[in-house]
């Protein structure tokens, strides 16, 4: 398997090495009872309870070896516990993602850059990826970058991220958080050195202003609805941080935390009612006549 990170490499490895094993052992226990059944017939009755060399084998092969085989694969992981988790000294940018109910809140501390969703990382550069939570326990999991690492309010825990090569790396929430949990994904976004410093610097930098009449319309569309108690749009009055920041919207790739993409329609429907796409969502029906919300939806898909 091409490895994306160093970690997945570890995990690769010591997958294989724990399906073979197991394989193995499995295809021994399974042919050991078929040679029992067949031979239990051969035996009269009289003679089927009698103790004798059996006592040996089954010391052997049902205590001995077990207790090698599970001892060997608890030292392989053992050994790969410390390579999914590379000292965070090595590292050199920190990002913080919250879980939230249901959607991860993404920021970076270096320059105060926040986003949701997305983590865009460097190819090449160890990322110390520091998780907690805002509501429930969840758990971040991009499997071709690392291991799951819990997602638990009051604690702070790390995974690093050191993608190889550059790509969308798909990320899910791997622990149960209620109704949503299946729709609280987020993409990774691996990408050359340059490209990554070109986006922080953009997603730092407070929203564009409205060009024309028509953006400054939806602007005050969203500023004059129940929009801005939830969301912030960094450079207008809207402040909210319970729901996703929306300073970069149009910029990113999916919406709803990966549920729908990031068009127009989709972007309809959701402001028009995010409860039918994502039941349960702390998101509320919006109530816009025809021109208010294209007015909007061209605002929003403005922001870059
Ligand atoms: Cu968050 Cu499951």
């Amino acid at each position: 398997m091409l490895a994306h990170s160093g970690p997945v490499g570890t995990i690769d490895t010591l997958w294989w090495v724990m399906f073979v094993g197991s394989a193995i052992v499995f295809a021994v226990v399974v042919a050991l009872l078929a040679v029992g059944l067949l031979r239990r017939r051969a035996i009269p009755p009289e003679q089927r309870r009698r103790p004798g060399p059996g006592t040996t084998f089954v010391v052997i092969a049902g205590v001995v070896v077990p207790t090698i085989v599970l001892v060997a694969l608890f030292v392989l992981t053992v050994d790969a516990l410390p390579k999914t988790s590379p000292a965070l000294g090595t590292t050199r940018l920190a990002v913080d993602v919250v879980g939230r109910e249901w959607f991860w809140d993404v920021s970076y501390p270096s320059n105060g850059a926040r986003t949701a969703n997305e983590i865009h990382i460097p190819v090449g550069v160890p990322v110390d990826i520091r998780v907690t939570s805002a509501d429930v326990i969840h758990s971040l999991w991009v499997p071709e970058l690392n291991r799951k690492i819990d997602v638990i309010p009051g604690q702070t825990n790390h995974v690093v991220f050191d993608a190889r090569s550059r790509g969308v790396f798909r990320g899910q929430c791997a622990e149960f958080c209620g109704l949503q949990h299946a729709h609280m994904a987020l993409y990774v976004v691996a990408e050359p050195k340059a490209k990554f410093d070109e986006w922080l610097a953009r997603m730092a930098a407070p929203a564009p202003p409205p060009a024309n009449a028509d953006l400054e319309r939806g602007q005050q569309v969203l500023l004059s609805s129940a929009c801005e108690y939830c969301h912030r749009i960094a450079g207008t009055n809207a402040t909210g941080t319970i729901g996703p920041d929306l300073t970069h919207l149009a910029s990113r790739l999916s919406l709803a935390a990966a549920t729908i993409p990031n068009t127009r329609g989709y972007l309809a429907g959701w402001i028009l009612d995010p409860q039918h796409i994502k039941p349960g969502n702390r998101m509320p029906a919006t109530n816009l006549s025809g021109p208010e919300l294209q007015s909007l939806l061209d605002y929003l898909e403005s922001l870059h």
